[in-house]
């Protein structure tokens, strides 16, 4: 049978991969975004595709929600559907404004499942966080899915709220799938970065595009003793459709999507200053502001998804950050 993939948010970093990737393997995908903070370049290259269908729709439209499911029941009823939940309210800056985040994150997830449940379809993929890690972010061999975690609350910052809603939306999956409604599961992923992105909130770009215009960065005071990994959006991306495309993985549980390549943000500074081809003393950190809640270290234990779906990351920290300098400094194109 025919298989069709509908990805929200797909004008994104992990819409627009797994898309693109999907495409590639035969697949017809419907991708739909209000280009919140997506790029419209990525939507034309996959424009490109006759078997890529995009709408300009928001998730909480629901007259728009409406026209896709009766353009896909008139289009694709003896296709096998799936749902990759991907529109989201991401960035960090929004983290600390519960409004900015619940209607989209929480509220378009539990109408996009319902939909697709409503709707026939057969598997739905959760994008998750490992932000809901939020105080037990690190131990020994990283965090594990199942490990209990220890939330900071509103009382010590807000920025909890956007994992909140995530973790609530992991609940939404795991209930599905118990009550035979749907195939699925959830993806906590760690910080993922892409050559495409096309703000520098993130940072990665913040570093690149800093150390490019000022010869200078400014960091947060908790940087000089954070650590993270960083996981190309190449490889998050297959992990999704590695998720996909294997039904024992479809449990309603939740899977860890990152790397084990932990590194210090100042120890990131002097790498990115060096591929770049920059002295170290051409280049300036300012440490300005504080943030709560932000935990030191972030580790995932990845052995569940390396064990059950045979996926481990393949693009090293080394390699991304020179694609991502390429693009940003030596092609300098502007996704907009
Ligand atoms: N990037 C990361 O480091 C990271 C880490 C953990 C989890 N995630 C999760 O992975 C998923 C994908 O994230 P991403 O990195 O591709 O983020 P992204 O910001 O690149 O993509 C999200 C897309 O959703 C779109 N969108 C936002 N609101 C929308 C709405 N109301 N209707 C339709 N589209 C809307 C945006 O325009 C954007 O194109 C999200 O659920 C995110 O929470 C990402």
């Amino acid at each position: 049978m025919s298989k069709l993939v509908v990805i929200s948010g797909a004008a994104g970093m992990t819409g627009s991969k797994t898309s693109e990737y999907l495409l590639n393997h035969g697949y017809v995908v419907i991708g739909y975004d209000n280009f919140f903070c997506g790029s419209r370049s990525l939507i034309e290259n996959l424009n490109k595709n006759k078997n890529f269908i995009f709408f300009e729709y928001d998730i909480n439209n629901n007259s728009q929600m409406d026209d896709l499911f009766e353009f896909i029941k008139e289009n694709y009823s003896d296709y096998e559907k799936y749902f990759i939940n991907c529109a989201a309210v991401v960035h960090t800056k929004h983290f600390y404004h519960p409004d900015n985040t619940f209607k989209t994150n929480v509220l378009g997830m539990k109408n996009l499942l319902d939909r697709s449940i409503l709707n026939g379809f057969t598997k739905y993929i959760n994008c998750s966080t490992s932000e809901v890690y939020s105080m037990h972010s690190y131990q020994e061999g990283g965090v594990k899915e199942e490990d209990a975690i220890l939330l900071a609350t509103a009382e010590n910052s807000l920025r909890t709220s956007y994992a909140a809603g995530k973790l609530l939306t992991e609940f939404f999956m795991k209930d599905a799938v118990e009550q035979g409604k749907i195939k699925g599961c959830s993806i906590r992923f760690a910080n993922v970065y892409s050559p495409d992105e096309v703000y520098s909130d993130h940072i990665i770009p913040h570093i690149i595009d800093s150390v490019r215009d000022n010869n200078k960065v400014v960091l947060l005071e908790n940087a000089k003793e954070t650590r993270r990994t960083f996981l190309n959006n190449y490889d998050s991306c297959a992990a999704v459709v590695k998720l996909l495309e294997n039904d024992n993985c479809l449990d309603g549980t939740i899977y860890n999507v990152g790397t084990e390549e932990e590194i210090y943000i100042t120890d990131l500074v002097e790498k990115i200053v060096s591929i770049i081809g920059k002295e170290k003393t051409d280049v300036e950190i300012e440490f300005k502001g504080r943030r709560s809640a932000d935990p030191p270290r972030r580790l995932l234990s990845i052995a569940k998804i390396k064990n059950l779906a045979g996926w481990s990351p393949k693009i090293s920290l080394d390699e991304g950050l020179k694609e991502c300098i390429n693009k940003r400094i030596h092609n300098n194109e502007a996704l907009v």
